[in-house]
């Protein structure tokens, strides 16, 4: 008998045309076969977006699933007041403490200072990291604690959005680079009328090719992405607008109506994603774990 059969059987079912899939029949607390890892790793290059529910994670398990797929992101400690001042006080959860591999992503504030990153209300489209010059292959994300309505995440694919641009626009972002640029913000244009060296930066290509499945993507966000090396400032406005709003298109999306207890992980290569508002008062708290990624390939 192999490890898959001792492993019952996995279930794959698509969340809807444009990108996700739910799966089933894997208590993610157990470790995982090579060959199960495998299998999800080719439903996760299919849907681009897999989502397990009633999941409950320690952090040792979140990691431990997560470490099938790459080598965990360790946030630099202490590096910045950022990081030090924000990471590491859920006092629910006294094991994520100083825990370089994990980050939340909460509202939630103790003593006044913020438990995790991204804490209040809606987000624009984004790519998790997607300023750095290896953003992050995958992201590995598990609720824990939602507010009663609201809270969803958005996702795009971002293969669709490039297959199906207009050919006059392929033509004007083939081949070019564009500035990416971490400013802390949730729901605005990065301003490049400021001095921007000391935010995190990097230049990437416009039109990404995915380093196992051939496919080209738009790697493109409304959030980071500033400007398009080689256009005029205007046009590059116009271009990037025109972008974000085709990829944010209905039928690009997947809304996610989190569950405590899901874990939902995606492919930042191939997908972009956002958050929609909910209420302030009302606490949400996410454990989030990242893979490293490489160089955006053109
Ligand atoms: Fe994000």
């Amino acid at each position: 008998m192999t490890n898959q059969d001792t492993e019952g059987r996995m279930r794959v079912t698509s969340l809807g045309a444009a990108l996700g899939a739910e799966i089933s029949g894997i208590d993610l607390r157990e470790s995982l076969s090579r060959g199960r890892a495998d299998e999800i790793l080719e439903a996760w290059r299919t849907h681009l977006v897999l989502v397990f529910r009633d999941q409950a994670l320690s952090t040792e398990d979140q990691r431990r699933f997560a470490a099938n797929f790459g080598t965990l992101h360790e946030r630099r400690r202490g590096g910045t007041s950022f990081a030090k001042d924000k990471y590491g006080l859920y006092e629910g959860d006294p094991t994520i403490r100083e825990d370089p591999n994990l980050m939340l992503v909460s509202n939630v504030r103790v003593d006044g200072k913020p438990i995790g990153a991204v804490a209040d209300g809606d987000m624009w489209f984004h790519i998790d990291s997607g300023y750095s010059e290896r953003p992050y292959r995958y992201t590995v994300l598990h609720a824990i604690k939602l507010p009663s309505s609201g809270g969803d995440t958005l996702f795009a694919n971002m293969y669709k959005a490039y297959e199906t641009l207009p050919e006059e626009l392929k033509a004007k972002i083939a081949g070019r680079k564009a500035l990416h640029i971490h400013e802390y913000k949730r729901t605005a244009k990065v301003d490049l009328s400021k001095d921007f060296s000391t935010s995190p930066h990097y230049f990437h290509p416009v039109v990404a090719t995915h380093p196992e499945t051939r496919r080209k993507s738009l790697f493109v966000d409304r959030l980071m992405t500033a400007r398009i090396e080689g256009l005029e400032a205007q046009e590059s406005e116009d271009v990037l607008a025109r972008l974000f709003d085709h990829a944010e298109r209905p039928e690009m999306i997947y809304a996610h109506k989190w569950r405590p207890g899901d874990v939902v992980m995606w492919d930042n290569r191939c997908v972009t994603h956002g958050r929609t508002d909910f209420p302030r008062q009302e606490e949400r708290i996410l454990r989030r774990c990242t893979i490293e990624g490489d160089p955006i390939q053109p």
